[in-house]
């Protein structure tokens, strides 16, 4: 027997993962498991069935054959707020703010979002720390001047920052995010990356995104689908090379 360290138990773990509408399998058999620090992307073409993924693990769809396992727990059936209260958190492909609320309000919204409503009326007039996390979720996302601004009113590459940010402001244990680069210009990607980086300390990511140049820098493992099914997987530097993946997605090298 060798002395390596034994492979952490995964914070998730699809068990295949099989999602139908009517007669299309949009997700076919899919096993993938994230460990409790990891940046696990998700990458493939349009269509490759990465979104209905994360709504199957994220309960939005429900499966139609296989497991989903998170925290240790079978979660399969589990509804979307359940989740959410067990620590599974979500962005959308479509950047989903509060346009009307100021930046701080909608991270206010986000910290308060698992109290019921009693609980909401007997913190009333109280901050409970609430200010306290407040100001360090703006830091962290370099949004520390413009808590007071109308979110509607960022720039779009500030909207998706705060739209993050609402995500992991109730500290969840695993974090799905759905292309948070996407339609970001040039200089607005850095900013993202440097945020996923920071909470990825924290917590597990699981992200889809079609730049690959954020999945080389930011996962640490990546699985790659084509047609709903599990083309391959592994760290970037081998699926980037993988003949399979260039011909499915990625096209020529980059360095060819
Ligand atoms: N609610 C639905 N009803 C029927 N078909 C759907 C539904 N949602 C997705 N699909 C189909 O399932 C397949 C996978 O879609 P999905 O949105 O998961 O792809 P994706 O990998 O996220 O693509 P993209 O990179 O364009 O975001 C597509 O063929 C899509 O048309
Ligand atoms: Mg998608």
């Amino acid at each position: 027997m060798g002395c390596q360290a034994p492979e952490p138990a995964p914070l998730l773990a699809t068990i295949d993962l099989a999602v139908r509408f009517g007669g299309f399998e949009a997700v076919r058999d899919v096993s993938i498991a994230v460990g409790p620090r990891a940046v696990h992307a998700v990458i493939g073409p349009n269509g490759a069935g990465k979104t209905t993924l994360f709504n199957a693990i994220s309960g939005f769809v429900k499966p139609m054959r296989g497991s989903i396992v998170f925290a240790g727990a079978d979660v399969t059936d589990h509804a979307p707020d359940r989740l959410a209260r067990l620590g599974l958190a979500r962005s959308f492909q479509i950047c989903s703010i509060f346009p009307n609320l100021t930046v701080g309000d909608n991270i206010r919204v986000a910290l308060t979002r698992d109290l019921s409503g009693w609980q909401l009326l007997r913190r009333r007039g109280r901050s409970d720390g609430l200010d306290a996390r407040l100001e360090r979720v703006l830091r962290e996302a370099g949004l520390e001047n413009e808590g007071g601004r109308r979110a509607g009113d960022l720039s779009y590459g500030r909207r998706r920052l705060l739209e993050i940010v609402t995500t992991i402001a109730l500290e969840p244990k695993l974090l799905l995010l759905d292309e948070p680069t996407a339609g970001l210009a040039r200089e607005d990607v850095a900013p993202v990356i440097a945020l996923i980086r920071k909470v990825a300390t924290r917590c597990g990511v699981l992200l889809v995104e079609h730049n690959l140049s954020v999945v080389e820098s930011l996962a640490t493992r990546v699985t790659v689908l084509a047609g709903g099914a599990v083309l391959c997987e592994g760290p970037y530097r081998e699926v980037a090379r993988d003949a399979r993946v260039i011909a499915a997605y990625i096209g020529t090298p980059r360095n060819a």
